[in-house]
């Protein structure tokens, strides 16, 4: 909670702008809030090409023309995809892949918080599905033009990224030994009874985000840094529409928002520092989490032999299960994780 409270009366510091022509730089939940001003600050840096991923073309085409409006830059394309379907998120991928053809950087920003289980038509709850499962379903079905782009990108100094937002949050939850020990520990937190306690699903947006970590760590282990530089960002507190889902926000939380809060806007230089920051060490910065434009150790359940011990379950689990989802996932997957 110290470096919570120190961090955000910190000013985050102004971008070092990048030189970002001729690179592809997509960001996933773009609409609005922090991924709506990452976009922007990709804007200013002239990509060459920006690639807006929202739930349907016309948040996006919103989104663009503000954009256009606020930076001058115009190359921005617009994809829907809905995180909560997977079927969505397979769709965006084949199209993105056939439309763009090559991907330098990978933001996925997207996320919900809900305190109450809601289902998704695929079987899980949406705080799991939205903020992890798709996570990993869209970057792997993406790692082969990431992939191409590296290659056709060789004689530079830096790799594609892929950066990940997770949050601070992720510090205060701790798996029960329930969970843990559960077979199938996807099944378990996914369990609809299991998620009628109101304990689970209290923490359940905390829970999401240690798991973001978990899967980049993961990832970056069975992603050597020659292929792509993979990471996690917290954005730090910032006023945006996240907790538009939940009754009853606590006391705390509201001090907090009022007092301690970021803008948007600083929340998404932070995220666009995680995806191109760093470049002369960016190896440094694979498998890592980014708080404050600097590599930070993880909260300590994932740093714990637990939290280890999760990581390697729950991938194991989410890759069988998102193989099943589909076939592509899983050539591609057996591909690159096979060891
Ligand atoms: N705000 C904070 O204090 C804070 C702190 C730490 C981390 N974060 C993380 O920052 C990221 C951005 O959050 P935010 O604060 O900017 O929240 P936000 O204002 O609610 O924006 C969330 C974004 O995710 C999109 N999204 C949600 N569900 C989706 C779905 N099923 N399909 C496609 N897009 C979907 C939203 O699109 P729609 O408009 O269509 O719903 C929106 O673009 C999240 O990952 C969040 O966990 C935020």
């Amino acid at each position: 909670m110290y470096h919570f409270y120190v961090d955000q009366w910190q000013a985050v510091p102004p971008l070092e702008p990048e030189d970002l022509s001729g690179q592809t730089v997509l960001v996933v939940g773009a609409n609005i809030g922090l991924g709506f001003e990452a976009a922007k600050s990709f804007a200013r840096m002239s990509p060459g090409r920006l690639v807006l991923a929202c739930r349907s073309v016309k948040k996006g085409e919103d989104a663009a023309k503000r954009i256009r409006e606020e930076t001058g830059y115009g190359n921005i394309a617009c994809y829907a995809v809905d995180l909560s379907v997977f079927s969505s998120v397979i769709a965006f991928a084949e199209e993105f892949e056939k439309g763009e053809g090559r991907l330098d950087i990978l933001v996925y920003n997207a996320g919900v918080a809900w305190r109450k289980y809601q289902g998704t038509a695929d079987g899980y709850e949406t705080c799991i599905q939205v903020n992890d499962l798709s996570s990993i379903l869209l970057c792997v079905l993406l790692l082969p033009v990431v992939i191409k782009t590296s290659e056709a990108t060789v004689e530079k100094e830096y790799r594609p990224r892929m950066t990940f937002v997770t949050s601070e949050t992720h510090f205060w939850v701790r798996p029960t030994p329930e969970e843990l020990s559960s077979p199938n520990m996807l099944e378990k937190i996914n369990d609809p009874a299991y998620c009628s306690l109101p304990s689970v699903m209290a923490c359940r947006y905390w829970y999401s985000k240690l798991i973001n970590v978990l899967f980049t760590r993961e990832l970056a282990k069975r992603l050597p840094p020659s292929k792509a530089i993979v990471n996690c960002v917290n954005p730090g507190l910032c006023r945006s529409s996240l907790g538009r889902n939940i009754d009853n926000i606590s006391l705390r939380l509201r001090l907090w928002m009022r007092f301690w809060s970021r803008t948007a806007e600083a929340g998404g230089r932070e995220i666009v520092w995680a995806a191109i920051g760093g470049r002369h060490r960016e190896r440094e910065l694979h498998g890592k989490y980014i708080s404050d434009m600097e590599v930070r150790e993880e909260g300590d359940f994932a740093v714990s032999r637990q939290g280890y011990a999760m990581q390697e379950k729950i991938w194991n689990e989410s890759i069988e299960a998102l193989s099943r989802v589909s076939p592509r996932f899983k050539e591609i997957a057996e591909t690159y994780f096979s060891n």
